[in-house]
């Protein structure tokens, strides 16, 4: 890890109820206590419906909040959907964008992904677009072209606004598989991002925060942080224990 301050991100999916929340955070402000915030940032992506109680109960902590995606209209006819405003409106600050379940399940290409990009710079939200291969992919040698082509969908749109923005590396075959990228492969397309984007631009790319995810644990995570290019974690399952996520975050001072 480098000098960039480091994330680890907790995406509890559609996990949870109001009480297992309630008890999540409680665990967490008691592992989290004394533990030095000091050039790391920490941030949970609960489901929408509990985010506002989230944020509230969150309110006097450093452990930002965000939601697990947007649509990329503004607003109107479109049922089941939140938009980025209202995301800011109860307090969220970030929000994932095509996530590789959010890409295969409800069908988004890297066309709408830009698009709710764009929204969530509009609005003021922090985006962390998420980008990886599929098995299939890595097996066919195509690793780096997929992840830059998913990449550059977004920066070609928002240019120099990408700044400020989250990347986060997550290879669909380790996404709740338990079979983590190896450090040596992560930093490989890490290293490899952060390549395309000194190619648009080389401040930008020094800046950027690039988080891993995908079957990120407390046995693994240490081993991932070490690398140059890998400022953090995207977690899924490991996220939805306090003392898992808690570790994990433990995992990234230690670097
Ligand atoms: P996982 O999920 O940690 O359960 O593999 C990561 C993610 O999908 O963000």
């Amino acid at each position: 890890m480098s000098s960039r301050a480091s994330v680890i991100a907790g995406n509890w999916k559609m996990n949870g109820t109001a009480a297992s929340i309630d008890r999540l955070l409680t665990d967490m402000a008691r592992e989290l206590s004394g533990l030095e915030q000091e050039n790391r940032e920490i941030l949970v992506f609960p489901p929408h419906i509990y985010l506002q109680r989230v944020v509230q109960m969150l309110a006097p902590s450093m452990v930002g909040v965000g939601s697990q995606d947007v649509d990329a209209r503004e607003d109107g006819a479109v049922t089941g959907a939140i938009s980025a405003s209202m995301v800011r409106d109860v307090g969220g600050k970030y929000s994932i964008i095509g996530h590789s379940e959010r890409r295969a399940l409800f069908g988004e290409s890297d066309e709408v992904v830009a698009d709710k990009f764009e929204r969530c710079l509009e609005v003021g939200l922090v985006p962390i677009v998420c980008v990886g291969e599929t098995l299939q992919e890595r097996d066919a040698g195509s690793t780096v072209e997929v992840v830059t082509r998913q990449l550059g969908a977004v920066t070609g749109r928002v240019g120099e606004k990408f700044t400020g923005a989250l990347v986060a590396y997550e290879p669909v075959w380790a996404i709740g598989t338990g079979k983590s990228a190896t450090p040596v492969q992560a930093e490989e397309v890490h290293g490899a991002l952060r390549d395309f984007l000194a190619g648009e631009d080389s401040g930008q790319a020094e800046q950027t925060r690039i988080l891993y995810g995908g079957s990120v644990t407390p046995e693994n995570a240490g081993a991932l942080f070490k690398q140059d290019n890998i400022d953090g974690a995207l977690v899924g399952g490991a996220s939805l224990k306090a003392t898992s996520f808690v570790e994990i975050c433990k995992a990234a001072e230690k670097v």
